[in-house]
């Protein structure tokens, strides 16, 4: 929030003081995923980057992770990215931004796009939980079975202490 505020300030800023720039950005480009953003464990994706020019260099790149960039010359007015056997390390956002050929001037980053991959249904990943699952069901039964058959017997222990000795009161609550 802060950090896209800030950005925004250095932006007004930008426009204000460099009006005859020529490294002036080019409008941000669009990102989407097919078939979507969530997406499963060792499945594919295709990340489009939507341009508002035609044939210009596009880059995607990965937020936290400044080493990763893929580098694509778009067809047309949009770039796809075919992500392949996707691993857990693969999620987090991703954003693309485009630079012109002749003028090699950059766009904006587009939003971010929010990658999650989920774990698929494994022999080793699958099992464990429900085993732990059902052992919570029978040992909660178990337990109120148990505080059951406690206060049914503190009723008898009662009722048996009361009959024998009526006059006393009993010991037990
Ligand atoms: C993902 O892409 C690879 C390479 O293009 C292909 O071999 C594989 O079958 C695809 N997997 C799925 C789940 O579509």
């Amino acid at each position: 929030m802060d950090i896209d505020r800030i950005y925004l300030l250095c932006l007004g800023l930008c426009l204000c003081y460099g009006d005859e720039e020529e490294n002036e950005q080019l409008p941000r480009p669009s990102i989407s995923a097919w078939p979507s953003s969530v997406v499963k464990y060792k499945s594919n994706v295709t990340l489009r980057c939507w341009t508002h020019f035609q044939n210009v260099i596009v880059t995607l790149g990965k937020l936290h992770n400044s080493g990763y960039q893929q580098e694509l010359r778009s067809a047309g007015k949009e770039a796809e990215f075919h992500l392949t056997n996707l691993q857990p390390e693969d999620a987090g956002g991703y954003f693309c931004t485009y630079r012109t050929v002749a003028s090699h001037r950059r766009s904006e980053q587009s939003p971010y796009l929010q990658l999650v991959v989920t774990e698929g249904v494994e022999e080793g990943g699958g099992n464990p939980s429900r085993p732990s699952n059902s052992k919570l069901i029978i040992l909660a039964t178990f337990s109120c079975l148990s505080i059951s058959f406690l206060f049914v017997s503190i009723y008898f222990i009662y009722r048996c202490t009361k009959q024998g000795s009526s006059h006393e009161e009993a010991p037990q609550e």
